[in-house]
């Protein structure tokens, strides 16, 4: 038994011999005396070529399989110089595994991804979603062993917790309490003390806060999990349930967070095209054409920084109309980031110094008292996909901070004492996974980029 992996890699160990494989057809043509299939084993992104004639006892039965069958293929493997594919096998033995009804979804045929999202069980079958759903397990363990050759310790913060580490108050709620019959305290409101954690809980929209305290035990830390937001926005680029990658580093600045997040970006985009060859030359025929240049590109040259303010001057300068206004103090919506990101930078930049205003209360206050030590990396095609920034350290300008911000002293306790004990210069961020993905493969939509997406109004499978 071998795979189809492991004949691509290293054909002349088989040619000539017997081989075994065990997988399903993606195509079957057939005439009176012979036939052609096209197996899929699951190990390799092209599929292999499968002749088979009237020699077989069961020929007739093979001819009426139908497409996505599970098959178990025995014969022996030919080159083939003059056909598009370098070689096939010459079955001997065919051996139905599972047999496959005649009105499977996925036909010989290009189908939308739109269709492709309301069969989200089969559509990883499809070469699209085939390729997508291994970059991004390939792209998964590339970000690990970049920060485990560096010694960061990966930590696995919570999912249910009672904090917004964003502020933004997007959070799924936790609850045992009966709907239909809510405990209420004195005060008429929900009285969360009868609930199963005796307080108001909610999935996580970030593992940052409890990064921050692993960063000042082991100083370089990451994690990487699922995170939950609740926004309704119904775009491309958000979904509900999303995996992010939160590095956290100690005795560090703005400068080397960003420095990281630029070296990950490189590694990961170069141990992805050198490891998923095939997958990659499928999106850059398929996808976007100028995939493979813009990724060689990206991975070579040095990423931009711009100040907010500077942004701001240059969207104003610009001759370009928006839909949304421009004005020192708002944030920048993606058409904003786009533009600058493709149509001045043309390349990832960082956008620094964000009024601190428009972010989450944890960012360090800058000397001029209006802007935070944040950073933003845009990318062309996308606009955001990595949100960080230096962390306060102070504890006054914290305490302050979330004093004006109304945050509730018994949920961030343990986060402020981080900065009575030990507590120094720290920082880090926070890159959407999928949104890497999509820059990566040159998918635009997010729905596509995650094997069962959960998006506003959509949560089928
Ligand atoms: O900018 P955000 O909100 O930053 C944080 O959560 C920080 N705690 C990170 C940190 O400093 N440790 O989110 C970070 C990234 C965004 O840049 C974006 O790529 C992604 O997470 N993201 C989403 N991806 C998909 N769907 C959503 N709804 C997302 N919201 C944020
Ligand atoms: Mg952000």
């Amino acid at each position: 038994k071998t795979t189809v992996r492991k004949i691509f890699e290293a054909q002349e160990k088989y040619l000539d011999k017997d081989v075994q494989i065990s997988g399903w057809m993606r195509t079957i043509r057939s005439s009176k005396s012979f036939g052609f299939i096209e197996l899929n084993d699951g190990t390799f992104f092209k599929n292999i070529q499968i002749v088979f004639d009237e020699s077989l006892e069961n020929f007739k039965e093979i001819t009426k399989y139908q497409i996505s069958s599970a098959i178990t293929v025995q014969g022996e493997l030919k080159e083939t110089p003059e056909a598009q594919q370098p070689f096939e096998i010459r079955a001997k033995m065919i051996k139905l595994e599972g047999s496959s009804a005649h009105d499977y979804p996925l036909q010989k045929k290009r189908h939308s991804f739109e269709y492709l999202r309301t069969i989200a069980h089969l559509r990883p079958r499809s070469n699209t979603f085939y390729a997508v759903f291994r970059v991004r397990s390939l792209a998964a363990y590339a970000i690990h062993k970049f920060f485990q050759e560096r010694g960061f310790v990966y930590v696995h913060t919570p999912i249910i917790t009672g904090s917004d580490a964003e502020g933004a108050g997007e959070m799924f709620h936790v609850t045992t309490l009966d709907m239909e019959n809510v405990p209420l305290n004195d005060e008429g409101k929900v009285d969360y003390s009868k609930d199963f954690f005796g307080r108001e809980t909610n999935l996580t929209v970030s593992g940052q806060l409890e990064a921050e305290a692993f960063a000042l035990a082991f100083r370089n830390v990451y994690t990487f999990g699922p995170t939950f937001r609740a926004e309704n926005s119904n775009t491309g680029r958000h979904a509900a349930e999303f995996w992010m990658i939160e590095p956290e580093i100690a005795f560090a600045d703005l400068f080397d967070a960003t420095k990281l997040a630029e070296d990950m970006m490189k590694y990961v985009i170069n141990y992805v095209m050198e490891n998923a060859k095939e997958e990659m030359e499928f999106f850059n025929s398929f996808i976007d054409k100028e995939l493979l240049e813009r990724l060689n590109h990206v991975a070579s040259s040095k990423f931009e920084y711009i100040t907010y303010t500077e942004a701001i001057e240059i969207l104003k300068k610009s001759k370009e109309t928006f839909q949304y206004p421009v004005e020192w103090g708002l944030d920048l919506q993606t058409e904003h980031e786009r533009y600058i990101t493709e149509k001045v930078i043309k390349k990832p930049v960082f956008i620094i110094d964000y009024p601190k205003e428009i972010k989450a209360f944890y960012m360090r206050l800058n000397d001029d008292g209006k802007t935070v030590a944040a950073s933003d990396m845009l990318v062309p095609g996308i606009g955001e996909i990595i949100g960080g920034s230096q962390r306060e350290e102070r504890p006054d300008i914290l305490e302050n901070r979330m004093e004006e911000l109304k945050l509730d002293k018994d949920t961030y306790w343990w986060y402020n004492e981080l900065r009575k004990f030990g507590g120094v210069k720290h920082a880090g961020y926070g890159l959407g996974f999928e949104r890497a993905i999509m820059y990566i493969t040159g998918m635009s939509n997010i729905r596509d980029v995650i094997p069962f997406p959960r998006t506003v109004k959509s949560a089928e499978f």
